[in-house]
């Protein structure tokens, strides 16, 4: 059997569009996302579930997308921070960060605002410990973590500081 006879073919839904793909069976569900779709706004850091940068929504669910095979993800519905916009107007939470100053380099951004996304959709108003809870997996080497906390109350309370 040669190696190509071993990928599989898959069939997902990522931001709200089919897609189908044949995949290495070690391929990570991140590069089907990054070489394979173009989605670039999913990050690479550590790739090893440490970071938090890779996190994509998995039938509404945070996850790191290095540590999961694309093969999982067959049938799956994905989210990534390309679908975290509605009709061209920015996510709540997207706009929140902006106004709290919650982003700075950015690298961490993307899966930050999936987590919360996550977060505001389960438990509408929840509170700071839900919220530090929620971003426990993901780490932020320039802003201290409390604007990212802000910026995701703010979202909460309906854009208001
Ligand atoms: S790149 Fe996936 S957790 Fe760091
Ligand atoms: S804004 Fe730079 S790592 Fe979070």
């Amino acid at each position: 059997m040669t190696a190509e006879s071993k990928n599989q073919a898959i069939q997902l839904v990522v931001n709200g569009k089919t897609h189908r793909a044949v995949v290495a069976p070690q391929a990570t569900l991140l590069e089907l996302i990054r070489d394979h779709l173009g989605l670039t706004g999913t990050k690479e850091g550590c790739g090893k579930g440490q970071c938090g940068a890779c996190t994509v929504l998995l039938d509404g669910k945070p996850v790191n997308s290095c540590l999961m095979l694309a093969v999982q993800a067959q049938g799956h519905q994905v989210v990534t921070i390309e679908g975290a916009e509605h009709e061209k107007e920015l996510d709540p939470i997207q706009q929140a960060f902006i106004d709290e100053g919650a982003v700075q380099c950015g690298f961490c951004t993307p899966g930050l605002i999936l987590s919360a996304r996550a977060l505001l959709d389960q438990h509408p108003h929840p509170d700071e410990d839900h919220i530090k809870e929620a971003i426990s997996g993901h780490l932020c080497r320039c802003t201290g973590y409390s604007a990212i906390i802000r910026a995701i109350r703010r979202a909460a309370s309906g854009g208001k500081s």
